[in-house]
């Protein structure tokens, strides 16, 4: 966290501290019952959890799986896609979104976002991504809000393709009262320590109400393993119909989120609160570009801040400004996906102007149930002494 001198009192970007002592007696029951049974892997725990994350989300199929990239990796093969199939990706998410069609041995083609807010993939610039060989198209709910789902989903209807949520960021977001990843074939959710509803390692879900795509991701989470079959001459042996991989959930992570999913609606309340004091101070703040901008889409739900971002001038000196007084803050994105390394080989030049641009000047603030109200100004007090020149 930079060079917090001895009067600064840090404010990191993430921490979870009174989450976990309000919970302690609740997580260490849920824990104990898991030791008391000795599965410690797929077990009883896990089932419990995808059963409570089925009834949040009104999900028919809710799947534990080891990761949110494992999650979109076993959508995508579940669902179909695979060589010489081309799934729409947005080219401003984290990498796992066009990695997981990579690894599903597909090839993500990159679209660039809207300029309204939501950084999230633009209908338009979708169109003109189409080819013969498109399947899918993959859009990725960021930060706070959902991707405009209305034209995504009227654009894979007429164009024959599958809707394929990237929905690890946005538990708890709603688009008229369907919960994200369920509005398509299905969609994902990530539990990463840092997400909105986040483990003590990784862990994530597959969301989907197609019995056929369920069935599929659940034996390709398990090896492709058809179950335990008896043959006369070999014996016992299991048998696997599809090569899968070994992605199962944790009983201890689904431990410790049964008892913080108990907690997640009045945590995502208090993030709103936050967001909005944040965007109270900051709103006209010289050097501050903007705040969240909430799309009013007719019928989506109330935003759930799984991170407040901001664009800014400067953004990297204004890290190192904030880093310098003990301040944490991220950077969702910094290099677009047509651009990395092993995508940029792919394709001419692509210019994806509005996704550049955010990479570019993007940043996240602390924001967290336990951050208050004090610390939060003490955050807006250090920008706007920043584009004032107060330095010190
Ligand atoms: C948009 C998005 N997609 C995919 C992932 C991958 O999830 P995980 O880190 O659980 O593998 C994440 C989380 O990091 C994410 O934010």
């Amino acid at each position: 966290m930079g060079t917090a001198s001895a009067d600064i009192h840090p404010i990191p970007f993430f921490t979870q501290a009174g989450t976990f002592e309000e919970l302690w007696p609740l997580i260490s029951r849920q824990v104990g019952e898991v030791f008391d049974r000795g599965k410690f892997s797929h077990g009883r725990k896990v089932a419990e959890f995808e059963k409570a994350i089925g009834e949040y989300t009104g999900a028919r199929h809710a799947i534990g799986v080891n990761s949110g990239t494992d999650a979109l990796v076993l959508l995508l093969r579940a669902a179909g896609i695979g060589p010489g199939d081309e799934v729409v990706v947005p080219a401003f998410t984290f990498f796992a979104s066009a990695s997981a069609v990579t690894m599903a041995r597909a090839t993500p083609v990159f679209a660039d976002i809207t300029g309204d807010g939501d950084y999230a993939l633009d209908p338009v610039s979708v169109e003109a991504a189409i080819t013969d060989r498109t399947r899918a198209v993959l859009p990725v709910h960021l930060f706070s809000q959902m991707a405009d789902m209305e034209a995504l989903l009227d654009l894979a209807r007429r164009r024959d393709l599958l809707v394929l949520e990237d929905s690890a960021e946005a538990i708890g977001m709603r688009w008229d009262g369907t919960h994200a990843g369920l509005l398509g074939t299905g969609g994902v959710l990530s539990f990463f320590p840092t997400k909105t509803l986040g483990a003590l390692g990784d862990a994530g879900m597959i969301l989907t109400d197609d019995d056929q795509v369920a069935e599929r991701a659940g034996v390709l989470r398990h090896h492709g393993r058809l179950g335990k079959t008896i043959d006369h001459i070999a014996g016992i042996s299991n048998l696997s119909g599809v090569s899968g991989t070994n992605s199962k959930m944790d009983d201890v992570q689904a431990a410790v989120l049964m008892a913080k999913l108990s907690l997640l609606d009045e945590e995502i309340r208090r993030r709103r609160v936050l967001a909005d004091a944040y965007t109270e101070r900051l709103r006209g703040t010289d050097g501050v570009l903007a705040v969240p901008r909430l799309v009013p889409r007719g019928v989506a739900s109330a935003p759930v801040f799984y991170v407040y971002v901001i664009e800014v001038e400067r953004r990297d000196e204004l890290v190192a400004h904030l880093a310098g007084r003990g301040i944490g803050t991220e950077t969702y994105y910094p290099q677009p996906l047509h651009t990395q390394p092993c995508y940029a080989g792919q394709h001419g030049r692509l210019s994806l102007p509005r996704a550049e641009e955010a990479c570019r000047r993007t940043l996240a603030l602390p924001l967290y149930p336990d951050l208050t109200e004090a610390q939060l100004d003490t955050v807006c007090a250090a920008i706007s002494d920043f584009y004032a020149g107060r330095q010190r």
